[in-house]
């Protein structure tokens, strides 16, 4: 039997997007400086950044990436960790309404599977997808804190809590 050697790549080894960094128009960086002037270490500001960066290109796409990356003076990986581990920011297009479902225990326990089903039936998606005219993207999330309330889930930046059926058709219908 023969023992396959296979090459990995620590982290800490330059990664190669094969991409040049997303640019920026000067309102936009001045925005960026204003920030990072609030922070004594600059990879303190990852955050607003990236939100930054996402409302610009919709997305954290591999440019957007690169560009935080050179900007905080991090590596690549350290800006992809951060930006898998939270759901509000997105690594692929997401739709002009993202809604985000809590699928943990409260929610869980008060009907979110429900919530979703409801969700995907009415838009014709699944967990993951997004609609055909670009309009609604549906994800499950964990935890909102807003577990009282439950169930309930996210559109774009504001809660909807206590969802039934009906309160969800008239959430939705209701989005301009
Ligand atoms: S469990 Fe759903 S908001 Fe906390």
């Amino acid at each position: 039997m023969s023992t396959q050697i296979v090459n990995i790549q620590p982290l800490s080894q330059p990664v190669d997007l094969g991409v040049e960094p997303a640019k920026f128009s000067p309102q936009v960086e001045a925005e960026i400086d204003r920030h990072l002037a609030k922070y004594p270490v600059m990879r303190s500001a990852i955050l607003p950044l990236m939100f930054i960066v996402q409302r610009e290109r919709g997305y954290l796409d591999p440019p957007g990436v690169l560009y935080l990356a050179n900007r905080l003076k991090v590596r690549v990986t350290d800006i992809w960790e951060v930006a898998t581990f939270y759901s509000m920011i997105h690594t692929e297009p997401v739709g002009k309404y993202h809604i985000q479902v809590c699928k943990t225990l409260s929610c869980k326990i008060m009907g979110a599977g429900k919530v979703t089903e409801h969700c995907s039936q009415k838009l014709g998606i699944k967990v993951g997808e997004t609609t055909a005219d670009g309009r609604f993207t549906l994800s499950e999330v964990e935890c909102l804190g807003s577990c009282g309330t439950a169930p309930m889930f996210q559109i774009n930046f504001d809660y909807h809590e206590n969802l039934t059926p009906e309160k969800i058709d008239q959430i939705l219908d209701k989005l301009p």
